[in-house]
């Protein structure tokens, strides 16, 4: 058997940095290591991403990610079984955290969206929430030179990093303070990803 580690926060946060260099000092170990993500960039997971839903409802999009998830699921088992460490950028907490926050005036309530997955999730070995302030976090965004998504906006993203927060005091996420330097950041992470293993 493998190991299932999974990777919360904001946009900005640092999760794929991070997935990325810890799945690299794991595989200098000799670890056989699989970097994941969700929204998966496959199926279900790539029309999210292309934007075709349009604007719909914060509920209809929280279905649309399980989906996601629940195709995804599939493939991070198998990984799991083939004894290989699975390390997944966002899983079911993003669905809880952003449907939950109020976009547009909308948003569905968290005892919904958290029984939505819960009849299929993988149970993960350990959940890592990079906790930082939305206002640093889209500094940052912002300095990538990307452009902007609709989830990317303070008042929203206060609202996503407080659900966060609950969510890890409700399932015992391993919460890191994601505004310190990238070293110190990755240093926690690998610590708690070592005690798993
Ligand atoms: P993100 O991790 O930023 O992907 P990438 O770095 O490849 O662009 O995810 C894209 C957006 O999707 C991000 O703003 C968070 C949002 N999201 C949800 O709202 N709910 C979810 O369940 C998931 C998985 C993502």
């Amino acid at each position: 058997m493998g190991s299932f580690i999974v990777l919360e926060g904001i946009d900005g946060s640092g999760k794929s940095t991070a997935c990325a260099a810890v799945a690299e000092i794991l595989r200098s170990e000799g670890l056989d290591v699989e970097v994941t993500a969700e929204p998966t960039h496959e199926g279900i997971g790539a029309f999210i991403r292309s934007g075709a839903a349009g604007r719909i409802s914060q509920r209809a999009e929280s279905l649309l990610f399980t989906a996601d998830r629940y195709e995804h699921t599939a493939s991070i088992r198998e990984a799991v079984s083939a004894g290989r460490v699975v390390i997944c950028d966002r899983y079911y907490a993003s669905t809880a955290a952003y449907q939950s926050a109020k976009l547009d005036g909308d948003s569905a309530d968290m005892a919904w969206l958290r029984g939505l997955c819960e009849p299929f999730v993988a149970e993960p070995d350990a959940v890592i929430l990079l906790d930082m302030d939305p206002a640093v976090s889209l500094d940052r965004v912002g300095a990538r030179g990307e452009e902007e998504s609709k989830f990317e906006n303070l008042p929203f993203l206060r609202q996503v990093r407080e659900a966060y927060l609950d969510l890890a005091d409700a399932y015992g996420f391993e919460v890191v303070d994601a505004s310190r330097p990238a070293g110190e950041v990755l240093s926690d992470i690998l610590q708690i990803i070592r005690e798993v293993l």
